[in-house]
């Protein structure tokens, strides 16, 4: 079985961005030490135009060959005029709406979220899925994730976007490993206990 990760970026209080979404505040906290560990650990994780302009878009992946993203999330880089921002990753976009692909990298799912995910999951390969969120792709999904990598930065939000917009429902996890950064920024990784 391949695992889902969902792999995000949070506040103390675990809000992925301001009520609208919007994370931008969490930017400033990838300094030259964290960028060093994203390229080392979790390069595929860096958009593609991010990629390129480090210059580090010849990286290869180390832990994920597929993303998952909901439309809202896909969204941010299509104002940007982006179809394909993880073009080093075959890409899904769950969405009802978009009826067509704007992008040959990139599948949209309309029906049976869920039902996809376990046939990705049940994939024979090495390498993982990347959900890369947001809130309410990650709650929908809830049930079929495996490893959580929470990246905290030193930021209270009061309120915002929740890590899963779903419904009050527990579910246990195991912690992995903890690292420190200079800047305050924690990265955790907790493994499913199923
Ligand atoms: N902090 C971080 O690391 C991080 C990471 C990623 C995203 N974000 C933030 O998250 C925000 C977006 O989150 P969000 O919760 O608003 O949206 P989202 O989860 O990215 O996407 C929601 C959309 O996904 C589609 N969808 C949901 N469930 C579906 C299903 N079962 N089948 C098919 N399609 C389905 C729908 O698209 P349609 O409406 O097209 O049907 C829905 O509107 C962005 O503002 C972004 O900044 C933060």
């Amino acid at each position: 079985m391949r695992k889902l990760t969902y792999f995000i970026a949070c506040s103390i209080d675990g809000f992925i961005g301001d009520p609208g979404g919007d994370g931008t505040s969490m930017v400033r906290f990838v300094d030259e030490e964290f960028l060093a560990f994203l390229k080392a650990e979790y390069p595929e994780t860096v958009p593609t135009h991010g990629r390129r302009a480090l210059g580090v878009d010849d990286l290869p992946n180390k832990r994920f060959d597929t993303i998952i993203q909901g439309r809202g999330s896909y969204d941010l880089a299509l104002k940007e005029g982006v179809t394909s921002p993880y073009a080093h990753l075959r890409e899904y976009v769950a969405s009802r709406t978009l009826k067509e692909s704007p992008d040959p990298n990139v599948e949209i799912i309309a029906d049976d979220l869920v039902g996809k995910v376990r046939e990705l999951k049940a994939e024979d390969g090495d390498f993982g899925i990347y959900l890369c969120g947001g809130a309410q792709i990650a709650g929908e999904l809830r049930d079929e994730i495996d490893e959580l990598v929470i990246k905290t930065y030193p930021l209270v939000y009061g309120a915002g976007m929740p890590m899963f917009g779903s419904g009050f429902a527990i579910s246990e996890f195991a912690l992995e490993s903890v690292r420190t950064f200079g800047n305050d920024v924690l990265v955790r990784t907790y493994s499913r206990k199923r």
